[in-house]
């Protein structure tokens, strides 16, 4: 990723310039800013006590490395002020206390007096370096925090592609069939016999069909991201739901077989709604289902819920894709054309859930998926206590 400076916090410029600003104004926060002069005015003092009692034992040169030291942990601390204002502090108190003559601000070899420029000349340079040094950590840490901010658009971009590709090509294969056929019924060139007629309408059929659910899942889709799907779940008959959803699939959900507990109490769910779940699921599992076998709806009740599963026996999807599978436009290996595009399980558990439901994916015992959907039961009216109204 391209981090311009300015991007990073810092200003145009050459690297001298930067280091110039950088020198002018600290780029440390003031709260170790304030740390630092904190340090100097206490460092300072008790540096002198303690190298006043151990006078006998040290000489100049020790006493001073002892205030370049001191110097140099204010100056990582807090900064060039700070430091600055710890070896003036400091060439005061050695001038005053460790060079002869003693007790006295004076200095009377130059020697000393090399000594003590040398050691505000040290204390400055490792101040300025300190300085950039917390400049350069600072811009690395923006420059990180540039590039986590932008991680989420990149995504966000990438599925945005992917997305306009699927889209796009699922829109277009239905649309270009449908336009060749008409075309092809509409062409006085071509001689065509009563089957190839049948043919191309049932191909613009298909095709028709297949445009429509991918525009119905869409909507669905962007109905549900923006909050627009309103869900009213009510007592409802789940053997009436699941019968419709059939109807809508077609005539291959004959091969389905229903079993349902035949004291089911019925269900919280917005039917219309459920329908479009279990036609989803079942039309999955059909699509995945082996010839000759069939798909297997089985409902029952369990404590306060109605759990309906459907079964089949096809190759079933491995534990990690599980997932994965109920993303918007995710479809695992099956890219074949006369499939949807991968939003039908979105758009299912969006409305599952919608409805206080749960949709989960569960191995068929022997092999195969089996989508559990599971819903409120209608709650049991409270038992009537003697004295009660209607008692
Ligand atoms: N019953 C099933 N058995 C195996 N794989 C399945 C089953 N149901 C769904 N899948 C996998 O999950 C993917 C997503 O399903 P779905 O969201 O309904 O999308 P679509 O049906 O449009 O492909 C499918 O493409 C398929 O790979
Ligand atoms: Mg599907």
């Amino acid at each position: 990723m391209d981090v311009s400076p300015e991007a990073m916090g810092g200003r145009p410029g050459s690297r001298s310039s930067t280091f110039l600003i950088a020198s002018g104004k600290s780029s440390l926060p003031s709260r170790r800013r304030l740390a630092g002069y904190a340090l100097a005015v206490a460092l300072a003092p008790l540096l002198t006590l303690v190298l006043v009692i151990l006078r006998g034992q040290l000489n100049l040169t020790t006493d001073v490395l002892a205030f370049l030291v001191a110097v140099t942990a204010v100056a990582l601390l807090g900064g060039l002020g700070p430091a600055v204002l710890e070896a003036i502090a400091g060439s005061l108190l050695l001038n005053f206390y460790f060079t002869p003559p003693m007790h006295r601000f004076a200095i009377a070899e130059a020697n000393t007096a090399a000594a003590l420029v040398t050691f505000i000349v040290v204390a400055v340079v490792v101040s300025l370096l300190g300085d950039r040094e917390a400049r350069r950590t600072r811009q690395a840490a923006a420059a990180i925090a540039a590039a986590e901010a932008a991680r989420p658009i990149a995504e966000a971009d990438r599925t945005r592609a992917a997305l306009l590709a699927t889209v796009s090509h699922d829109l277009r294969t239905p649309l270009a069939a449908a336009k060749v056929a008409i075309r092809c019924l509409r062409s006085r060139d071509i001689q065509l016999t009563a089957a190839d007629h049948g043919d191309l309408l049932a191909t613009t059929d298909e095709s028709l069909d297949q445009l429509t659910h991918l525009v119905a899942s869409l909507l669905d889709m962007s109905r549900l991201q923006a909050g627009a799907m309103p869900v009213f779940p009510r007592p409802a008959n789940l053997e009436e739901i699941i019968a419709r959803s059939l109807r809508d699939i077609g005539p291959q959900a004959r091969a389905v077989k229903l079993s349902i507990s035949p004291d089911l109490p019925q269900v919280m769910a917005d039917p219309p709604i459920m329908e479009r779940v279990i036609a989803n699921v079942t039309a999955n599992a059909l699509r995945f289902s082996p010839d000759r076998s069939p798909v297997l709806l089985v409902a029952t009740a369990r404590g306060e819920r109605i759990e309906l599963r459907v079964v089949d026996r096809g190759p079933g999807v491995p534990l990690g894709d599980r997932d994965r599978m109920f993303s918007p436009f995710q479809r695992l290996d099956d890219t074949g054309t006369t499939s949807g595009v991968g939003l039908g399980l979105a758009v299912s558990r969006s409305l599952t859930e919608a409805m206080r439901g749960t949709l989960e994916p569960e191995e068929t015992p022997g092999g195969g998926l089996t989508m559990a959907i599971s819903l409120p039961a209608r709650p049991r009216p409270a038992p009537a206590y003697p004295g009660s109204p209607g008692a």
